[in-house]
């Protein structure tokens, strides 16, 4: 039968639109079985944040979205000195070891975060009893002993350490107790250490704004202070905390590509999108309703602006998937997300593909067509 133009018209239409729905189907069935892990398994791997209220309940929240989607997890304070060894004699292992059963069950690659930071350390740690900073050899000692057992009690177990973390910012070496007692010297140690308890561990240098020229450069030489230390360092963990307009993709690609020049490989380490207003480097005002526009959902426009955001993150990513190892987002669901309360307490914020009930945001979407 000969099909009229107009019945032609009508029926491509219809077919089209039927093709439409069939991939819409076909890509939800496809993502509903596999998550972003399985799409990007030939690139790198898919990590998550999580949080004791899912390790140390055996991920009943969470419990198919995480093997589904993830196959790296980091644990946010738990091995932060503070907590895992809260006085000299006091150590507390048992959230890292939950951390590291639920992974393992899961056969995940895991993170320790962190070894050795400025943040949430024990305010006895830097001071002697007189209250005065102690002298450089025995806050050496300390470190090393407190490196050497972690690592050790994880050994063949995690597969990757943050071992410092932020060490220099935008005024150079940061004036932590650590610098203050022993000069950059312990950020060379740190690592000797680390590489001793644990010969396979991938040893990572963690830092924030490294897409900033200045930040970057400031890093490269601190990779460089390193080597010429004999300092073992196998990768760079570019946190990304990015905004929708900060960095410019471009500089954040150029990271990547001078991170990778410089014999290190690539992990995106805390990535998430914060939408809401931007305040200056180092603001932190109070709580005010004007700065906090979305507390009853986000717009379909500032979602789509999202969703282009994170499409256009891992274009870039994808691009360089040779020199990168970890994509780890910073929580899972936007409920878990720190950027709730930073740098204002009590803000609604938007940052992940997920929605607060644990729903793909078009943001997942855009990403996951990126390879469907
Ligand atoms: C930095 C640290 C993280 C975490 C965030 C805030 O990025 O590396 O451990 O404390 O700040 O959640």
């Amino acid at each position: 039968m000969l099909l009229s133009r107009r019945n032609f018209i009508v029926s491509s239409i219809g077919l089209c639109a039927c093709l439409a729905s069939l991939k819409r189907q076909a890509f939800a069935s496809v993502t509903n079985r596999r998550g972003l892990k399985d799409l990007f398994a030939s690139d790198f791997k898919i990590g998550a944040l999580i949080e004791p209220e899912v390790y140390m309940r055996d991920g009943a929240h969470y419990a198919e979205l995480i093997p589904r989607e993830f196959n790296a997890l980091v644990a946010n304070n738990t091995f932060k000195w503070a907590n895992i060894h809260p006085t000299a004699k006091h150590w507390d292992w048992s959230y890292g070891d939950q951390f590291v059963n639920f992974g393992e069950q899961l056969a995940m690659y895991l993170v320790g975060h962190v070894l050795i930071w400025s943040s949430q350390n024990p305010p006895s740690l830097f001071l002697g009893e007189d209250g005065e900073l102690i002298n450089g050899g025995k806050l050496l000692s300390k470190m090393e002993s407190h490196i050497a057992n972690v690592v050790d009690r994880y050994k063949g177990r995690i597969h990757a350490w943050d071992v410092v973390n932020e060490a220099v910012n935008e005024k150079g070496w940061v004036s932590n107790g650590w610098y203050r007692s022993m000069g950059a010297d312990y950020i060379a140690r740190a690592y000797q250490v680390a590489r001793e308890a644990d010969p396979h561990a991938v040893l990572l240098y963690n830092d924030y704004n490294l897409s900033i020229p200045e930040r970057r450069v400031q890093v490269l030489d601190l990779i460089d202070y390193l080597r010429n230390k004999q300092a073992p360092i196998d990768a760079i963990g570019l946190q990304g905390h990015f905004t929708l307009n900060f960095p410019d993709l471009s500089a954040f690609e150029e990271s990547i590509v001078a991170f990778s020049e410089k014999g290190l490989r690539i992990h995106i380490s805390e990535l998430d999108v914060d939408v809401l207003p931007g305040l200056g480097v180092d603001q932190y005002p109070d709580y005010d309703s004007k700065l906090d526009p979305y507390r009853e959902g986000l717009p379909v426009s500032i979602s789509g602006q999202l969703a282009d955001r994170y499409k256009s993150i891992f274009e870039v990513l994808l691009k360089h998937s040779d020199k990168i190892d970890r994509v780890n987002f910073w929580g899972i669901s936007d409920t878990d997300s720190w950027k709730n309360d930073f740098p204002i307490e009590g803000r609604v914020n938007y940052p992940l593909l997920f929605d607060r009930n644990g729903n793909k945001k078009s943001a997942y979407r855009t990403v996951a067509q990126l390879k469907t």
